[in-house]
């Protein structure tokens, strides 16, 4: 299931701002827009987001890589991780937000579903927020974007490649043939 992006989780534990790193996320729908996740069941962020109903969904750039793998190695159980970042709110209150992060969302929590190591936490995206550099043209650039992924099991992290063609469309020539 390789590669995977990485992100970091944005949730309020015992009323201050915590973020984990989180590779298991997914487009699940667009209308409505839903995403999936999966939350090891010791993290602090699942059982604040089950407590919460709402949370965050941060995309660090490439530059950030160092920060974000320490959200990964510690826990808000021991370690307080709120001075990390500068945060924003949009509408939820329980949704902190990076504000060095060109890309961040605000989701509500829609449906869960508890499994043996994970909790898989569908939710719906309620608002987004992308920086104005990150824009080409109107639109959202991934480029600028540069955001981080990630490969399993040798554990690393990386950058976009470059663009091999475009989707919906480079198959269209083979379609006509037919
Ligand atoms: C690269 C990377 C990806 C990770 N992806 C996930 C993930 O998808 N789901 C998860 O539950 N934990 C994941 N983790 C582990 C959590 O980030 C880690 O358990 C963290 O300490 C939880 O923080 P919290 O207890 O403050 O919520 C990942 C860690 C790293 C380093």
């Amino acid at each position: 299931m390789s590669p995977l992006p990485t992100v970091l989780l944005g949730s309020m534990v015992n009323g201050r701002p915590n973020f984990m790193n989180l590779a298991f996320i997914s487009l699940v729908c667009w209308d409505p827009p839903l995403i999936s996740m999966g939350l090891n069941q010791r993290s602090a962020s699942r059982e604040a987001i089950l407590k919460n109903r709402e949370f965050s969904v941060n995309y660090p750039s490439a530059d950030m890589v160092k920060v974000t793998d320490y959200c990964g190695l510690v826990s808000a159980r021991d370690t307080d991780k709120s001075g990390l970042f500068e945060t924003f709110y949009g509408s939820l209150r329980q949704a902190p937000m990076i504000t060095a992060c060109p890309l961040s969302f605000e989701c509500k929590v829609v449906e869960v579903h508890d499994f043996k190591s994970h909790t898989c936490i569908i939710s719906e995206i309620v608002g987004s927020h992308l920086n104005k550099d990150c824009l080409t043209d109107g639109k959202a650039d991934p480029k600028k974007i540069n955001p981080l992924l990630m490969t399993m099991p040798d554990n690393h992290y990386w950058t976009l490649g470059d663009v091999v063609d475009t989707a919906w469309h480079c198959g269209l020539e083979l379609k006509k043939k037919k």
